[in-house]
């Protein structure tokens, strides 16, 4: 997973908590990369998963609340990191598509070793009505919820979103525009 993730998290933690937070989950943590992350490096996702753990147990939160405020959080760093990549489209659905088609393909040719979900996009019921199929063996869900919330507020959009487990240990996200 690229460092931009742990950076991102850890800023997060920072800024809500103060440093001494980060240093706590840090040590708890007992991370083989010692938690000094770069943007640019690749570590192991499970280190996240112990950081996440670790700051779930220090502030009495539960990890999925966690996970989709940190996917939130992303999201606008993101965009504020890559300008160029939302600016190309306008509506909140269309762009929601295009993370898979442009995003996160633009994503690996910046990054050969970035580990991305798969997402299989539709509208079967109505053009503003989006159904998102994610899979990934990291098991990011969370973070996927809050990464779409995060594009809902940027695109000032006011969509429902829903969420299924299907059978083939993929996740459904239903997101409808009123
Ligand atoms: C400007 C927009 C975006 C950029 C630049 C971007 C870029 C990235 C990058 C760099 C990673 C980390 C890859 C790695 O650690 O190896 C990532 C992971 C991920 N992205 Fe995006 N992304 C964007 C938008 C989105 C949106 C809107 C969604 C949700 C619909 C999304 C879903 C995910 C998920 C769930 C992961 C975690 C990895 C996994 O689940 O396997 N991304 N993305």
């Amino acid at each position: 997973m690229k460092g931009i993730i742990f950076t991102e998290f850890l800023t997060m933690v920072e800024q809500a908590h103060g440093f001494d937070m980060v240093d706590t989950i840090i040590e708890k943590s007992d991370l083989p990369s010692g938690g000094a992350y770069t943007a640019v490096g690749t570590y192991a996702h499970t280190e996240i998963v112990s950081l996440v753990v670790n700051l779930s147990q220090e502030t009495s939160t539960e990890v999925p609340v966690l996970l989709k405020a940190f996917g939130q959080f992303l999201f606008h760093s993101l965009a504020k990191g890559y300008p160029s990549f939302i600016a190309e489209s306008t509506n909140i659905l269309d762009f929601l598509e295009q993370v898979e088609t442009y995003i996160h393909v633009e994503v690996k040719k910046l990054y050969p070793d970035a580990e991305l979900p798969k997402f299989e996009c539709s509208r079967p019921h109505s053009p503003n009505q989006l159904h998102m199929v994610y899979t990934s063996i990291r098991h990011m869900e969370d973070v996927c919820e809050g990464l779409i919330m995060g594009s809902l507020e940027h695109f000032g959009a006011h969509a429902t979103v829903e969420r299924q487990s299907l059978d083939d240990d993929a996740e459904l996200f239903i997101i409808t525009l009123p």
